[in-house]
């Protein structure tokens, strides 16, 4: 096991979109140390969330590191407005078609943390030359744009994978899972080297003692 800081990241998605400050606040006063906020624009997914004014309105009421995920067909024309939000780590896929390297390093730049995604259908080795420019690879254990879906565990020989070369190269980004995360899937995902698990559904329909059981769960081993 490594000595990365393991953690579970309650996705607000999952949350009540009429009063997310609220669902911000459970994850706080649970102990939450990350927050995972899911921003879709209907093209690079078949869904829509919010937007930066949202983000902004929610860091106006705490400081919980916000773990931002883009799911846009152009990432790189949103990075600056979701830094202004406030956002301390940004995601962004690899699939759509733009400079990968430059928006990572904009990302960085700005003072906050970058981190690198992928669909659970693509391939590792377009994320091979950007691992030494990354603090986070995200796994998608669902196809992205909907909460609620089935884990695709499959998905974690890739993260062994992953974690294998962090380990060979010394490198030091975190790896993360989203999508269909339940207790259940804990101790699979920390065996394959997972340090973050982001889970919404689950999270989010248990009561107080149990979602503490689940984060203790991860944050524990
Ligand atoms: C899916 C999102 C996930 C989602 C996870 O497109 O990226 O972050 O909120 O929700 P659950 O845990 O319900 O699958
Ligand atoms: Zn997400």
């Amino acid at each position: 096991m490594s000595d990365r800081i393991k953690r579970l990241a309650p996705s607000i998605l999952a949350g009540n979109h009429a009063n997310l400050a609220d669902s911000l606040q459970i994850a706080e006063s649970d102990g939450r140390e990350w927050i995972h906020l899911d921003i879709m624009d209907g093209h690079f997914v078949p869904n829509l969330s919010f937007g930066p004014q949202t983000v902004a309105d929610l860091r106006s009421h705490s400081s919980i590191f916000f773990d931002v995920h883009l799911m846009l067909e152009q990432p790189d024309r949103y990075i600056d407005p979701f830094i202004k939000a406030g956002a301390d780590l940004i995601s962004i896929h690899l699939e759509p078609d733009y400079d990968h390297s430059a928006a990572l390093s904009k990302i960085r730049q700005a003072g906050i943390k970058n981190g690198i995604v992928i669909n659970p259908d693509t391939p590792i080795n377009g994320l091979i030359p950007l691992l030494d420019q990354v603090d986070l690879v995200l796994f998608m254990t669902v196809f992205p744009g909907f909460g609620g879906q089935k884990f695709i565990h499959e998905v974690l020989s890739k993260t062994e994978e992953i974690s294998e070369i962090r380990k060979k190269q010394n490198l030091n980004f975190l790896i993360e899972v989203d999508g269909g995360v339940g207790p259940d899937h804990v101790k699979p995902c920390l065996d394959s080297g997972v340090d973050v698990l982001v889970a919404g559904t689950a999270y989010y329909k248990l009561d107080r003692f149990e979602r503490k059981q689940f984060a203790e769960v991860v944050e524990k081993s």
